[in-house]
């Protein structure tokens, strides 16, 4: 088993809160165990998508790819915010060290010891609907779930076959094999790629996930990375991190508030965002932060009100900050003179105005 994906976070939970449809809210925003990236390290490329085949099968991926850059679409029905999954993971979920699909599909289904549960991929995509954008999964099987999942899936078979010479089209999976994800030992490889790799070194390609950056020398500061926003973020972001949208369409995400990923989201916590934020942002690196940086602005980024976490039960926000938030976060804190976080936060999954 992958013990790096083993989480402390993996309580059992109910389903709850007042907009949501009762059943099970996914648990799957728990945090990825990551090293610094590695140096020179030797990603997988990325066929061009103008090579996704014609047909039933590549039509599902194609379908992926769109849901996946304009998750707009789903707006309403699965999403409750202004995000797209790209706005998180860049490049159409192929940048490496962006949280990329490719290397995310090959390491599911990943055993949890908590719960003693195995996600499979489309369970972890859902846990991205229901947290990260604010929204309702998709119900399991669907098609929106098949088309994220045959995208993710295309991306990383084209990857390794290229990489160990496999020339040829991406071999075709059924829906249900789609939605399971590639580390089981009845996945089918072709034989060259089989043999170079195990399931482990494939479930742990370089790359995956929002590498960690080293811990900050003085402690994390708001008020410290209110200065580094006011000079690096504002200016795309908006002075209050409510993004930029024209005609309805935004062209810059939101950062907090309500249009905004909720307070289950993975993004939410510091390290997280700091890791993310050092990688990714300003957006084309025109200015390259310090780590100290990285971890004041994202400290100040997460500390403002956005959707309550949809594991809320009536009230009760500090039963729920200690039983799902004993990590670098602010839910169930106050920062300043500010009010208890949680307590003032935007409903989940709104009808868009
Ligand atoms: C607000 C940012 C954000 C948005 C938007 C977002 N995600 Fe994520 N996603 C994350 C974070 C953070 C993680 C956890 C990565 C980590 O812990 O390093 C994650 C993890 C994942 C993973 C697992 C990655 C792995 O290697 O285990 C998948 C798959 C995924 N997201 C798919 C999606 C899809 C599909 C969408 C859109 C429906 C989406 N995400 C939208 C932030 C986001
Ligand atoms: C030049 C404009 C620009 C600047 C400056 C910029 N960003 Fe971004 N940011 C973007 C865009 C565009 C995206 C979405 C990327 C995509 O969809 O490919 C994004 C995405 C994000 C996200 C993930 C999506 C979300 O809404 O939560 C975070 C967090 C973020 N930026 C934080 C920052 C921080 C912190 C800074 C300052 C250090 C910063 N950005 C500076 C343009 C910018």
């Amino acid at each position: 088993m992958n013990r790096n994906l083993m989480t402390l976070s993996g309580l059992l939970f109910f389903a709850l809160g007042n907009n949501v449809q009762a059943g099970d809210l996914p648990d799957k925003q728990a945090e990825l165990k990551l090293a610094a990236p590695a140096q020179d390290a030797d990603y997988l490329k990325m066929r061009s998508l103008a090579t996704i085949p014609e047909g039933v099968f590549g039509d599902k991926v194609r379908l992926g790819y769109q849901l996946f850059v304009n998750t707009q679409q789903l707006r309403g029905q699965y999403v409750g915010n202004e995000l797209n999954c790209v706005n998180c993971h860049m490049d159409a979920g192929r940048r490496a060290n962006a949280s990329p699909l490719w290397a995310a599909y090959l390491a599911y289904p990943a055993y949890r010891k908590k719960n003693d549960k195995v996600n499979s991929y489309q369970e972890r995509i859902q846990g991205c609907f229901t947290y990260s954008m604010n929204g309702k999964a998709p119900e399991s099987g669907s098609e929106p779930l098949v088309a994220l999942s045959a995208y993710s899936y295309w991306l990383a078979m084209g990857g390794l076959m290229d990489k160990y010479g496999v020339t040829g089209a991406v071999p075709e999976l059924s829906d249900a094999e789609l939605l399971k994800g590639g580390k089981r030992e009845d996945f089918v490889l072709p034989e060259a790629i089989a043999k170079a790799t195990t399931l482990d070194e494939r479930a742990k390609l370089p790359g995956r996930g929002f590498p960690a950056i080293p811990k900050p020398e003085q402690a994390y500061s708001p008020a410290r990375g209110e200065q580094v926003y006011r000079a690096h973020c504002q200016s795309c972001h908006g002075e209050n991190g409510e993004g930029l949208a024209m005609g309805g369409v935004y062209s810059l995400p939101p950062l907090w508030g309500p249009n905004s990923f909720n307070w289950g989201a993975g993004m939410h916590r510091v390290n997280t965002a700091a890791n993310f934020i050092y990688e990714n942002m300003p957006l084309g690196k025109s200015v390259q932060l310090s780590h100290q940086e990285a971890w004041d602005v994202a400290a100040f980024v997460v500390s403002h009100e956005r959707p309550q976490d949809p594991r809320l039960e009536g009230d009760k926000v500090m039963e729920l900050s200690k039983r799902y938030h004993q990590h670098q976060g602010y839910y169930g804190k106050s920062v300043g003179e500010g009010a208890v976080l949680g307590t003032q936060s935007y409903p989940i999954n709104p009808v868009k105005q």
